[in-house]
């Protein structure tokens, strides 16, 4: 319900004052179905109603948009997933659903607070300047317009598979100054590399390493890695990503593990997406020949868990 309030475009219109005839008639709802809905919103505190039956949004309700991108994400995006999980649970069933262009949309509200600033930290640190951005998995594109005002002469392209997800990003970009310096492409991350000619300075996988190893295994991973550099040798390659701690009693007990990562780091297996630790990426990247030039964890002040993680990676031996 509170997914709809902020989805429907609804809320608004609460913001400013409205009834539900007034809505019925401008947006063409159904009555009975608005009525009810209404009628939610107010019993769960979302809504106030004035005796004539003016709606107003409550600080309750001004309080969740605050988190809108968290219920973007794991209710619009993996909402269906968390109701198929028992039919999931045999061996062979394949996926469980879920809706990529919510996905995608809501982890970029969210990379806005803890992955965005990570990065942001981890660039700066490194004090290189960057011409050409790829951003692999890049959701609704914010990434893409945000690293474009940071470095004035960057262009840059997002690689976005999910249909939803490529609009979406490509409705953001064009309402964004930086408009004119970036591009989507909708394809996977793998078969972009596989084929393309360009030649970033700056590769970016932010909560999509573990995408691409959950759908091509740890082979597939070390292959892509080897390919990327092997066209690009000076590539810088910033990964965010998640360190797994699902089972570590003492930090899945802190707040935010219990009020948001324990679902989170649930739904990944059901989904196609393999989460692994810091020490298994560390591994792997090492093994692959690469060096691992700075290292991080999100502002404590957004998330103290530190379960979000980002590293510089570069070719070992350039
Ligand atoms: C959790 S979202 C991350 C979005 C954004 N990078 C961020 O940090 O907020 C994962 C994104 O990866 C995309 N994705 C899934 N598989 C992919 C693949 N093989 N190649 C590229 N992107 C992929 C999904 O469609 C989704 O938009």
């Amino acid at each position: 319900m509170i997914f709809t309030l902020q989805q429907s475009g609804l809320q608004d219109q609460f913001a400013a004052g409205t009834t539900v005839d007034a809505l019925v008639g401008a947006k063409k709802l159904d009555r009975a179905r608005l009525a009810a809905m209404a009628d939610y919103w107010v019993a769960a505190g979302l809504l106030d109603r004035s005796a004539d039956g003016v709606l107003t949004l409550t600080d309750l309700a001004r309080a969740y948009e605050e988190a809108r991108p968290w219920y973007e994400m794991m209710v619009g995006g993996y909402g269906q997933t968390f109701l198929a999980l028992g039919d999931h649970l045999a061996e062979g069933t394949g996926p469980a659903p879920r809706r990529g262009g919510y996905v995608g949309s809501g982890s970029c509200g969210i990379s806005m607070h803890d992955s965005l600033p990570l990065l942001r930290k981890l660039l700066a640190e490194d004090g290189r300047d960057y011409r050409r951005l790829v951003d692999l998995g890049c959701g609704s594109g914010v990434y893409l317009t945000e690293l474009c005002a940071d470095y004035p002469q960057m262009t840059a392209v997002g690689i976005e598979p999910d249909a939803d997800g490529a609009a979406a990003a490509r409705a953001w970009v064009a309402g964004q100054p930086t408009a004119d310096r970036v591009t989507i492409e909708q394809v996977d991350a793998v078969r972009w590399i596989e084929n393309t000619e360009d030649k970033p300075d700056l590769a970016v996988y932010a909560f999509v390493i573990h995408e691409v190893l959950g759908q091509e295994g740890e082979e597939g991973v070390r292959r892509m890695l080897t390919k990327l550099f092997g066209e690009s040798p000076e590539l810088t390659l910033a990964v965010i990503d998640i360190d797994l701690k699902s089972a570590d009693r003492a930090a899945m007990s802190q707040p935010l593990a219990q009020a948001y990562y324990n679902a989170y780091l649930l739904m990944h297996p059901f989904t196609s997406q393999r989460l692994e630790s810091r020490q298994w990426w560390e591994k792997l990247f090492t093994e692959c020949g690469l060096r691992i030039d700075a290292y991080d964890t999100t502002d404590p002040a957004m998330d103290s868990t530190g379960f979000c993680v980002g590293w510089v990676l570069r070719k070992a031996d350039a």
